[in-house]
């Protein structure tokens, strides 16, 4: 790798030198010797890890010791209840506190002469390897490890991530190069770089990955097969130094393809014993193996409705089979007809996940969780909240967000979107009064679940910065950091991202900080009106078409004809979306007068002359925020320009020549849009000017 590219490959994981004498002193100390008496994998991992940190950072490496001199400071890793008193002690009533991941990071002060040392004790080998992280990113910011008393623990037991890799090399909706994980139909043979993206998941706090898209294709079905057993098993391991469990994606008709029946129907006993096998066999080869990843009846999958079952029927098939080994199957609720005719307005896509799963709440078995998109559609730059996450009481389910940027730009532009998952987690569905938040629901706090958590879509690659524009390295920073705490601050977590991967320059974090912040908001601006998604061109999503998208024929995601714009979906006249929503959310987008201006015509037509909560009208809104945006993209770059020479300088070139590419592409859609909307209104000249 060039020298140059170290920086945006080590992601938030750069340790500098550290620039205060006094400072680089007083860490060296700290951290003199590492001490760990335990020797296994993921403790191995964490010593090694802060081992190497402190190295970078201080220049000193640290000796890694069993035994601990007491005259000498250290950091002490250990794990809860494995018969060390110190240990123990350490924790204390705070050991209450940390479930089965957390750590305590403490400075125990030395008694009669004795040396000063930093503990980190984990709930679990996890926990600690957590605790290590947490104290080199505290090393990182340069704060002080002087008198440490930390107590953490994660919010949600399942903190995801999942690879839509195909085993050919590609990556569904992957913008940042191939897949780090295969080629060629086969796995890649060095698996130096599956190793370095577990480091950087685990030191955010994730605990399990998915390696195959969704999509489960011919080759990717016969990796529950035999064949793949030592392959996985070496990619277990990978993830395994780092806690990270493995999962896949499995086809539903796996019986069929790989296992030679002539049924997957989920009550067939043969097709039953078939997956039983399977299960014993991968735990057989894998005993640390998490589990299955299902899209079912979605999208030409297949899945259980060819045999006139239901999901939970399918879904249970497979728990049945992973139960004995402790496993769990995460069945996605993204099931919608894309066969319909979108011509007839009576149906709703919106609807779909509500209505296939909601009347299957509790029927799921107790190792099945159901993994929720965070909108009813898919993914958009805006759409409200699924009313799903308020729709089941019974059910394990996680939040599914999307980090890799489809329909955000494409890792082109940057859209931070830490902001938008924020407003995600907070919202309020009611379900079980004021504070039901999804967040609660998601971590299964709030209905008192076994499983709970968030997954997302992965937007790594081989690109040199793993993310082919760097700043989308924050967005799987941030997603990280809200999976294992969904109430950190945007502010938070974007200090940090910037500090840990850019330096702590006082204008760089206050330039950078300004460029992501703002992002969502712009991208939205040029690209999506009040609601207003999916104005893209088809299959590949990229750049503005407004009747684009393979199923927006007949402009049925915006309903734009001469007279007016927005999809009805109230329940007096239109697709009644609305009450699957409780009070008083169902009746804030029911109403017209009341419905928020960002999400209007997601839920109501109105004529272009309608006037919104700005005082302006929708159609000046259009006008309006395009051009705005556009104007917005390019003051982006200005901005990163008056950093130049303060970072890496191929870092920001890279930056550079993305931000001047969303410059000029933010102008091609504020005209596109513009034109269209004119054009149909009728409200234009024939410049395209607007005269209303
Ligand atoms: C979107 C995306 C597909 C993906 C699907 C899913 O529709 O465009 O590529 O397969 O979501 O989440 O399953």
């Amino acid at each position: 790798m060039k020298i140059s590219e170290k920086t945006s490959y080590e992601a938030w994981l750069r340790y500098e030198a550290v620039e205060n004498d006094a400072l680089r002193a007083n860490y060296r100390l700290r951290c003199s010797v590492i001490v760990s008496a335990e020797q296994t994998k993921v403790l191995g991992t964490a010593a090694k890890e802060l081992a190497e940190a402190v190295q970078a950072m201080t220049g000193h490496v640290p000796d890694i010791a069993a035994i601990r001199d007491r005259q000498i400071p250290c950091v002490i890793i250990g794990v809860l209840g494995r018969g060390d008193p110190e240990i123990d002690g350490t924790a204390g009533p705070d050991a209450d506190e940390l479930g089965s991941e957390g750590y305590v990071l403490r400075t125990l002060k030395g008694q009669q002469g004795e040396a000063d040392c930093i503990a980190i004790v984990g709930a679990s080998d996890r926990g600690a390897l957590y605790g290590a992280f947490h104290l080199i990113r505290i090393m990182q910011m340069r704060d002080s490890i002087e008198d440490l008393h930390i107590v953490e623990h994660p919010v949600n037991g399942l903190r995801m991530i999942n690879q839509w890799d195909n085993m050919d090399g590609t990556i569904e909706r992957g913008y940042a190069g191939k897949s780090i994980f295969y080629r060629n139909n086969g796995f890649v043979e060095d698996f130096t770089r599956i190793r370095d993206y577990a480091r950087l998941l685990a030191s955010t706090g994730i605990n399990a990955i998915t390696i195959n898209n969704v999509n489960v294709h011919r080759e990717e079905t016969n990796l529950i097969t035999a064949e793949y057993e030592q392959t996985l098993s070496k990619a277990a391991d990978a993830f395994g130094a780092y806690g990270i469990k493995l999962f896949l994606s499995i086809n539903f008709a796996s019986p069929i393809a790989v296992g030679g029946l002539q049924t997957a129907d989920p009550l067939d006993p043969a097709v039953r014993s078939w997956w039983t096998e399977r299960a014993s066999e991968l735990y057989r080869a894998i005993p640390e193996f998490g589990g299955f990843l299902v899209k079912a009846d979605s999208e030409f999958r297949p899945g259980p409705f060819t045999y006139g079952r239901d999901h939970a029927d399918g879904a249970n098939l497979l728990a049945e089979a992973l139960a004995p080994h402790g496993g769990v199957v995460i069945w996605r609720c993204f099931v919608y007809n894309c066969l319909q005719d979108w011509r007839d307005r009576s149906t709703d896509r919106a609807k779909a996940a509500y209505d296939h799963f909601t009347p299957l709440d509790g029927r799921f078995a107790d190792n099945v969780i159901l993994q929720i998109k965070n909108g009813p559609m898919d993914f958009q730059v805006r759409e409200p909240v699924s009313p799903l996450f308020g729709g089941l009481k019974d059910t394990n389910q996680i939040l599914e967000l999307q980090i890799t940027q489809e329909y955000t730009g494409q890792q082109k532009h940057v859209c931070y979107l830490v902001p938008l998952w924020k407003e995600v987690l907070d919202f309020d569905t009611y379900a079980a009064g004021e504070g039901s938040t999804v967040a609660r629901i998601a971590s299964g706090a709030l209905h008192n679940r076994s499983y709970g958590g968030l997954a997302a879509v992965s937007n790594i690659g081989d690109s040199a910065c793993w993310t082919g524009h760097p700043l989308s390295q924050a967005n799987l920073y941030g997603y990280g950091r809200l999976a294992w705490n969904p109430a950190l601050s945007t502010e938070q977590i974007t200090a940090e991202w910037i500090r840990l991967s850019l330096g702590s320059d006082p204008m760089v974090e206050d330039v950078v900080s300004g460029i992501l912040l703002r992002s969502w908001g712009i991208y939205e601006s040029y690209t999506s009106p009040l609601g207003v998604g999916w104005m893209v061109n088809p299959n590949h999503h990229y750049g503005p078409n407004v009747d684009g998208y393979e199923y927006s024929k007949w402009g049925t995601y915006h309903f734009a004809d001469h007279q007016g714009i927005g999809v009805d979906r109230t329940i007096g006249t239109g697709t009644g979306y609305t009450a699957q929503y409780h009070s008083p959310q169902r009746e804030l987008y029911d109403s017209l007068e009341r419905c928020p201006d960002e999400l209007l015509l997601f839920y109501h037509h109105v004529p272009y002359t309608h006037v919104l909560h700005s005082g302006k009208t929708v159609i000046q809104h259009i006008y309006d925020t395009h051009f705005e945006g556009a104007e917005a993209a390019a003051a982006l770059l200005e901005a990163w320009q008056s950093i130049r020479g303060r970072i890496d300088e191929a870092y920001f070139e890279l930056v550079a020549s993305r931000l001047s590419e969303q410059r000029e592409h933010a102008k091609e859609w504020r005209d596109v849009i513009n034109t269209y909307f004119f054009r149909k209104s009728g409200i234009a000249d024939r410049q395209d000017r607007l005269i209303y």
